[in-house]
């Protein structure tokens, strides 16, 4: 099973969550790109299990091997494709459950698309862990965009109710994102990520699992990308962020809120700032109109829902049997997903940008 994304840019995730390993190929890419393996490295971390208290206990280094497409460092014009090798497999972990779907996995939906035969062992290919090479890819966009002046950046916004600060919608810097990036439970507000923490470690306590939001900021596009209709922004980045499993729903600029606005508060009034460049005084559009961008930060917030594995004992049904029956989950897992979420939304909206420029 692969799943791929992408016109201009094309990427392609290949791998299982127990398999030898995971990786993606990126097609369409920039020649004579030079890829920061460091940063991608600091990047992958970022994303990666077993880094804290709230993450899943399986740890695994996410160490990234360029199989083809460098050169000495650089992007040659050849398809990239990059693995991981999972080092950390328990599929025994998942042997008692084969019979008896998760509730609010892929376990049962798997099994009617692909048959009996298809392998369940912590999500198969519908896993969590496969956000790891799109971030592989969107750490790669997200450099390249960089060297356009393009920041992509994200944060907590909130767990279980807690909510952080917003980004101010109208004057993101790139400073701002970057900074972020370097906090280990990125919330812009310290005190609110405390409260988040207590959120998950009282979920946790009670054998359950919390959600959340992640807000996303890209800066520094210019205007004029994206396209009409279907292949607009939101349309692109909408369809690569559907794609991190959890993701439940998207938001661009005031999204829900604009539909209890007058016009008069919703519309973003255009001025020439002192340099004569056209900007607008709000940004309730999330940088976005008709689908094409108009040089305000791209804003967007996505909801996760609570991780589906929790401790309780809950109620499922036996393929074998045909009975009703209750499952007990094992292995090893988030009690928010949340926290790691923030960089593969920052991928995934790094590899959506990346394709729309490569189209123009
Ligand atoms: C970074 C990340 C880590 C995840 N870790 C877990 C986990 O430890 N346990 C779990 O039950 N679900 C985890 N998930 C979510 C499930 O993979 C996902 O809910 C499930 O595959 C069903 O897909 P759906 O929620 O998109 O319908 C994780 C998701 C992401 C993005």
């Amino acid at each position: 099973m692969c799943s791929t994304f992408g016109e201009r840019l094309k990427i392609s995730i290949f791998g299982e969550s127990h398999s030898e390993s995971i990786g993606v190929t990126i097609e369409g890419f920039p020649c004579g790109f030079p890829v920061d393996e460091e940063k991608l490295a600091a990047f992958m971390a970022r994303r990666a299990p077993g880094r804290d208290e709230f993450s899943t206990p399986r740890k695994e280094a996410d160490k990234v091997v360029f199989l083809s497409g460098l050169t000495d460092g650089a992007t040659n014009g050849e398809t990239i494709k990059a693995v991981i090798y999972n080092q950390n497999t328990k599929p025994k972990d998942y042997s008692s459950i084969a019979d008896t779907p998760r509730p609010g996995h892929a376990d049962y939906t798997a099994k009617m698309k692909y048959g009996e035969d298809y392998s369940v062992t912590g999500g198969g290919h519908f896993s969590g862990r496969l956000t790891a090479p799109l971030c592989i890819a969107g750490g790669i966009c997200m450099q390249w965009l960089e060297t356009k002046g393009i920041t992509v950046g994200a944060h907590i916004a909130s767990v279980h109710g807690v909510e952080d600060k917003r980004f101010d919608s109208v004057n993101i810097s790139a400073e701002e994102l970057n900074m972020l990036k370097e906090k280990d439970f990125c919330c812009i507000d310290d005190t609110a990520a405390e409260k988040m923490k207590d959120e998950i470690r009282k979920a946790r306590k009670s054998l359950n699992s919390v959600g959340g939001t992640v807000e996303c900021a890209v800066a520094g596009l210019p205007a004029g990308i994206g396209e009409h209709m279907f292949d607009g922004i939101e349309n692109r980045i909408s369809l690569i962020t559907f794609g991190i499993p959890a993701v439940k729903g998207i938001e661009f600029g005031a999204g829900f809120a604009a539909s209890d606005m007058y016009g008069s508060e919703n519309n973003d009034e255009f001025y020439y700032d002192e340099n004569g460049c056209v900007r607008t005084r709000t940004n309730n559009c999330g940088g976005i109109l008709g689908g094409i961008s108009n040089a305000m930060p791209v804003i967007f917030r996505v909801a996760f829902k609570p991780t589906p594995s929790i401790a309780q004992t809950q109620n499922t049904i036996s393929f074998e049997t045909k009975e009703n029956t209750v499952i007990n989950i094992g292995g090893r897992h988030d009690p928010c997903i949340v926290q790691r979420a923030v960089p593969c939304v920052e991928a995934a909206a790094a590899v959506a940008i990346a394709d729309l420029m490569l189209k123009d």
